[in-house]
């Protein structure tokens, strides 16, 4: 590759020294927990991505398995189980990056009741993650955000580019900011993993500084890979200079639940 590719790359992106992730210090979404959703299938596997994050230079991970009907009907008592076995073999295995648990809730039929009944594993000054389903876009997505709020939880809305019924309809994601969601970006967007319109509204979200939270949503050690690629572009290095992004501020204590 000639020097015009280096620092080019293929699309005539610039490629940058990789970004200081230590920056971030904690991140807010991933799938960490062995073999109770689509992420880590073993405890090994929590470990070495564990690890991987540590060299990344975070202190701290909030891992967020899925809660969805269906497919991965996990409690706060599963989770927070899952989380304690995590921890004793993080320990064992001498890794002193910390390791918390929420949740990434799906927006589907089961999600109302237990928002109604407060039995949601939030992180932060009560940041709760949620996801909407990628065919469509629910009808219940208002008044959920609203019963999270008269709740006083802080809805935290997952790869908010991720939504292709959003990918032209730019004003559904503005509006998202005026009823006061946040919004979660995954540093993978930025790679293209997604696609090229998903990358496009990441950017477009950093470009206009509408991201409030960062997260790798790592299921597995490719993920990583991906992040680590994520590093060399320039919208990451933008995005991670913002001083209002909420990880920056989130305590790397561990928290007792
Ligand atoms: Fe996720």
């Amino acid at each position: 590759m000639g020097l015009f590719g280096r620092f080019f790359g293929r699309n005539r992106e610039p490629v940058l020294d990789p970004a200081d992730l230590s920056v971030l210090g904690v991140d807010v979404h991933s799938h960490l927990i062995p073999g109770i959703d689509d992420g880590a299938k073993t405890i090994e596997d929590s470990l070495n991505l564990l690890a991987e994050f540590q060299e990344l230079g975070y202190k701290k991970v909030i891992t967020t398995p899925h809660v969805m009907s269906d497919y991965y009907k996990n409690t706060p008592e599963i989770i927070l189980k899952g989380l304690a076995d995590v921890r004793a073999a993080k320990a064992k295995r001498g890794l002193t990056i910390e390791i918390d648990a929420a949740a990434e809730y799906n927006l589907d039929a089961d999600f109302e009741p237990l928002i109604d009944a407060d039995n949601l594993l939030a992180f932060g000054d009560n940041y709760v993650l949620f996801e909407l389903p990628f065919i469509a876009e629910p009808h219940m997505l208002n008044s959920i955000i609203w019963k999270l709020q008269e709740k006083n939880y802080k809805p935290v809305l997952a790869h908010v580019e991720r939504y292709a019924y959003w990918h032209q309809d730019w004003e559904k994601i503005a509006g998202l900011k005026d009823r006061g969601v946040f919004i979660q970006l995954n540093i993978n967007s930025l790679t293209g993993h997604y696609g090229p319109e998903v990358k496009r509204i990441g950017e477009k979200l950093v470009d206009n500084n509408m991201v409030d939270l960062l997260g790798s949503d790592c299921h597995n050690l490719n993920h990583m890979g991906l992040t680590q690629r994520a590093r060399t572009k320039s919208h990451l290095h933008k995005v991670l200079s913002s001083e209002k992004l909420i990880n920056k501020k989130l305590s790397f204590e561990p928290t007792s639940y």
